[in-house]
């Protein structure tokens, strides 16, 4: 059995599903890796590494693709790729399944069984499979780490002979994975952090972190039962509003990371709030590429509006994307590792598996 994967357009996605590191657990498994030429040199792991770990390299692409069981990527293929595809070869990444509807409904006709990592039920024995949560806490590392390069100020306070520089504030909108590495990571640094979300929960781990969170008075707690946020009422959006209106007067930088599963995301700092903040703030919207969380964010640009800055990242993860490689690809191995059966040597969809029927695409 055998698992291939290829490049991605190196422009738009920099990480790779296989690193060398992880080519030998597949082989201790019995399976064998095929990738393409070249195909992670831009991250430092050049061919020759990876056959050293007993992967094979091949001259294209098309090979790689007709000629594996499992091909794991981190996105979808492009449309000329996944025309290549053919019948009972099973497909894994983040696909992207509301976006890409139409397209994967093509495939699966096709007879390819596809696996989109974003479905995974988020239960203890999926832990180790988790690619949202192993991106999403280097994304809000990340996020604080490039938001205070661009910051003009120190972010610690100081007390030097010359006078006092006070600490940064910091505001983290929307308290999961990211946010929660956000938090961490922006105090560790110096910063006065506070933090706000629509689920209850996220409270006493925004305050465990040693963060300051803002509670929405009198709103209901709006968790699913999957640990996701729901969608805020107009009511909740007002008091939101107004509870954010006059905070974000007072803070130096804020990290946008709040989400919902298959929706935009939610509009949660409007134009005239950004209005109202100080020359030099700056707004990092992670969640820009989902529709942004702030008014003004634009995918991969800095917007200037009256010297606050709106920084919109379309991939974060390009920022780091040797590390976020390698957690991407324990947590492909640990799911192919549960589709494979070791005695009989195949893949086998077993769709009693929670972990399996959830996150196939149908
Ligand atoms: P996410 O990426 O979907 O959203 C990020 C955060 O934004 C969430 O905390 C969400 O509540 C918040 N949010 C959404 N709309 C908002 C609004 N209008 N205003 C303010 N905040 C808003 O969520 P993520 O990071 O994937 O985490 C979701 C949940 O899953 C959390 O409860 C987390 O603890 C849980 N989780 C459980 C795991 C497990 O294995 N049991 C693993 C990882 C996360």
């Amino acid at each position: 059995m055998i698992i291939g994967s290829i490049t991605e357009d190196k422009k738009i996605e920099k990480r790779v599903a296989i690193t060398p590191e992880i080519v030998k657990k597949y082989k201790s498994l019995g399976l064998e890796i095929y990738l393409c030429k070249d195909y992670a040199t831009h991250l430092g792991y050049n061919d020759e590494q990876y056959k050293s770990e007993g992967a094979n390299i091949l001259n294209s692409n098309d090979e790689v693709l007709s000629n594996s069981n499992v091909i794991a990527q981190m996105n979808i293929l492009t449309d000329d790729n996944l025309n290549k595809l053919r019948s009972k070869q099973i497909f894994i990444g983040i696909l992207n399944p509301y976006n890409n509807k139409e397209k994967l409904k093509e495939i699966i006709k096709k007879n390819i069984t596809c696996f989109s990592m974003e479905l995974l039920p988020r239960i203890t024995r999926a832990q180790s499979m988790d690619v949202l949560s192993s991106q999403a806490n280097l994304a809000g590392y990340k996020a604080v780490v490039d938001s205070f390069a661009y910051y003009q100020r120190a972010i610690p306070m100081m007390m030097t002979a010359a006078g006092t520089i006070s600490a940064a504030k910091v505001l983290v909108v929307g308290a999961g994975v990211a946010g929660l590495q956000a938090i961490a990571t922006a105090k560790r640094l110096g910063a006065i952090v506070f933090a706000t979300d629509v689920r209850s929960a996220s409270k006493e781990q925004v305050e465990s972190l040693g963060g300051k969170f803002l509670t929405v008075e009198g709103a209901e707690n709006l968790e699913t039962e999957g640990g996701y946020a729901k969608e805020t009422s107009e009511d909740f959006k007002k008091k939101q509003e107004d509870l954010l209106r006059e905070t974000l007067k007072k803070i130096d930088i804020v990290i946008c990371t709040a989400l919902i599963p298959g929706k935009k995301a939610p509009l949660i700092i409007k134009k005239e709030m950004i209005n109202d903040m100080q020359n030099g703030s700056i707004i990092y919207d992670l969640a820009a590429s989902q529709g942004g969380n702030a008014e003004l964010t634009e995918v991969n640009k800095i917007i200037n509006n009256n010297g606050v800055k709106i920084m919109g990242e379309g991939n974060i993860l390009n920022n780091l994307p040797v590390s976020a490689s390698n957690l991407y690809s324990k947590n492909i191995f640990n799911f192919i590792v549960n589709l494979f059966n070791k005695e009989k040597k195949i893949f086998e969809i077993n769709l009693d598996d929670e972990i399996i029927e959830k996150t196939m695409v149908k």
